[in-house]
C-alpha cells in the first residue's frame, strides 16, 4: 500500500475524551472513530488488526478441532424465554420490536441460539463431541461504555460453545479451549494469564478468566509472580491426548492467580512466600466456562446414550474478545511515541520511508523493495509522501509498524538502506536486498 493512496486520518491532536493510552493512540493512528457511544466503526488500519487477530483465532481454534460457523446478530426472544434468561439478562439486552411486533433482539451471546441449532440436529451420542464457534457481532447496552474498544457496546467476540456426553468429555474440551487461547494470545505477541474466576450461580470452579497485566486494566488480580515466567511456546500438544491437554492446564494453572471475585486472602498467604505476591491490575481478553447442562435442560438438547437412554448434553461457552484485544495488545506495548505492534499482528509488515520523494535513485529504490517484499507476500506500508524525513517518521512511529526500511540518496550512494525496529529503535545498514532477506526471515518465524 502506498500511503498517498491509502486512508490513513491521523490526528494531530490527542483527544481529551480518551482516558487511556490505547484509546488515544487507536484515534490518533486513525484506526477507529467513534459512532455513537461504545460503537465504532473499524476504519481501515484498525480493520486490518482486528482482521489479524481474528485469523488467528480461527487458525487456532480449527487446529484444536473446533468448527467455524456463522450465527446471525439478531435473536428472537423467544429462545430466551425458554432458557429464562430474557428477564434475567435486564437493562444490558438491546430489545428490538419487527414491525410484526415480534421480540427480537441484538444477541449479547449466543447459548440458546446454539442449544436451539444443536437440539434440531442432534440426537445421539455418536455424533458427539461437538465444538462449534463463530466470531460475531455481540451487544450489551453497558452502563458505562468507556475505554474505546475495551469496553464497548457492540464489540466482536469469538464464542465457541462445546457439546459432549460426560462431564469428563465436556472439561477435556475445556482444557482444549485453555490450550488454543494459551497459543492465540501468544500468537498476537501477549502474555495472557488463566485466573480462577468466578462462576455466579452455577457454582464449581470450572471457569478461568484470561488476563493481560496492566495498569488500566478493569480487574483486581492476584498472582504468585512465578507464573509470568511461563510461556507456552510452540509446543506441538495433542488436542485429541486428554492427559497432554490436562497437563497444560495443571502447569498453567496450578500457581495462586485469581481475580477480586475469586480472592481469597489467606489462601494467597498460605500458598505464595510473600516475595511473590503480587496485587495488580489485568484485562480480561477471554473466558472458559464448563457450566454443565444448565441449558441443554432447560432447552431439552439431549442425546440418546449407548445403552438406549437419553441425557441432556454437557455443555461449556468459551469467548475471547477479539475488538478488545486491539486495545489490550496496544497497552501492553506502546511507548510515548505510538504503538508497537508484535509481529504476529501488524497491519503492514514493514514500512517504506522515502527520506527524498521526487529524487529519481531514492524513487527508484524504494518503488524496487516495495516489488521484492510484495514478491515475498509481505505487506509494506510505503510512504510516498512529499513530506519531511521528521513527519513521516512521526507517522510510522505513530501507527507502530515493526520495522522500518528508510531511503535516501545518501544511504544509496554507498549502496545500502537502513533498517529499524520500532521496538528498540536498533538501526541497522544494509543492502536492499539483505534487507528484504532480513524481513522475509523475520516473518517466516512468527
Ligand atoms: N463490553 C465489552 N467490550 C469489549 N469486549 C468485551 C465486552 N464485554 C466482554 N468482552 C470480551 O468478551 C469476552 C467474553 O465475554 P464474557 O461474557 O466473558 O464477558 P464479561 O465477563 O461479561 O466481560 P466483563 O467482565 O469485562 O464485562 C470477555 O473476556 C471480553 O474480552
Ligand atoms: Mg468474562
Amino acid at each position: 500500500m502506498r500511503l498517498t493512496r491509502y486512508f490513513l486520518p491521523v490526528l494531530k491532536e490527542t483527544p481529551s475524551e480518551a482516558q487511556i493510552v490505547s484509546h488515544r493512540l487507536m484515534l490518533r493512528a486513525g484506526m477507529i472513530k467513534q459512532a455513537s457511544a461504545g460503537i465504532y466503526s473499524w476504519l481501515p488500519l484498525g480493520y486490518k488488526v482486528l482482521k489479524r487477530i481474528e485469523q488467528i483465532v480461527h487458525e487456532e481454534q480449527i487446529r484444536a478441532g473446533h468448527i467455524p460457523m456463522l450465527m446471525p446478530t439478531l435473536q428472537s426472544a423467544d429462545l430466551w424465554r425458554e432458557s429464562g434468561r430474557y428477564d434475567a439478562f435486564g437493562a444490558e439486552m438491546l430489545r428490538i420490536t419487527d414491525r410484526h411486533g415480534r421480540d427480537m433482539l441484538y444477541g449479547p451471546t449466543n447459548e440458546e441460539l446454539i442449544t436451539d441449532i444443536f437440539r434440531s440436529h442432534v440426537g445421539s451420542y455418536k455424533d458427539l463431541p461437538l465444538t462449534l464457534y463463530h466470531i460475531q457481532w455481540k451487544f450489551r447496552d453497558e452502563v458505562r461504555p468507556r475505554f474505546g474498544v475495551m469496553r464497548g457496546r457492540e464489540f466482536l467476540m469469538k464464542d465457541g460453545y462445546n457439546f459432549d456426553l460426560t462431564k469428563e468429555d465436556a472439561l477435556h474440551a475445556y482444557n482444549r479451549h485453555l490450550v488454543s487461547y494459551l497459543r492465540s494470545y501468544e500468537r498476537m505477541g501477549l502474555q495472557a494469564i488463566p485466573m480462577r474466576a468466578d462462576s455466579g450461580a452455577m457454582g464449581g470452579d470450572n471457569t478461568h478468566e484470561f488476563l493481560v497485566l496492566a495498569e488500566t486494566g478493569e480487574s483486581e488480580v492476584f498472582y504468585d509472580s512465578a507464573i509470568t515466567d511461563r510461556t507456552f511456546g510452540d509446543r506441538a500438544v495433542d488436542y485429541d491426548s486428554v492427559p497432554e491437554c490436562q497437563a497444560v492446564l495443571e502447569e498453567f494453572t496450578s500457581r495462586y492467580a485469581r481475580t477480586d471475585e475469586t480472592h481469597d486472602e489467606s489462601a494467597f498467604h498460605q500458598q505464595v512466600p510473600e516475595e511473590r505476591r503480587r496485587v495488580a491490575r489485568g484485562i480480561e481478553v477471554g473466558q472458559i466456562f464448563y457450566f454443565g447442562t444448565k441449558y441443554s435442560e432447560a432447552m431439552g438438547a439431549t442425546v440418546v446414550t449407548p445403552d438406549g437412554g437419553r441425557v441432556p448434553v454437557h455443555m461449556g461457552s468459551h469467548g475471547i474478545g477479539v475488538s478488545r484485544l486491539l486495545g489490550a495488545i496496544i497497552e501492553a506495548s506502546h511507548d510515548d511515541r505510538g504503538i508497537i505492534w508484535p509481529e504476529g499482528v501488524t497491519p503492514f509488515h514493514c514500512g517504506i520511508v522515502n527520506l527524498k520523494q521526487g529524487d529519481a535513485a531514492a524513487d527508484a529504490a524504494c518503488e524496487s523493495l516495495y516489488k521484492a517484499l510484495t514478491a515475498k507476500g509481505l505487506e509494506p506500508l510505503y510512504d510516498d509522501r512529499s513530506e519531511r524525513a521528521g513527519a513521516k517518521f512521526a507517522t510510522m512511529d505513530l501507527i507502530g509498524l515493526p520495522w522500518r526500511m528508510t531511503v535516501g540518496p545518501r544511504g544509496l550512494q554507498k549502496g545500502v538502506v537502513e533498517l529499524t525496529s520500532r521496538r528498540t529503535g536498533d538501526s541497522e545498514e544494509l543492502t536492499p536486498e539483505a534487507a528484504v532477506d532480513r524481513i522475509a526471515q523475520i516473518y517466516a518465524q512468527i
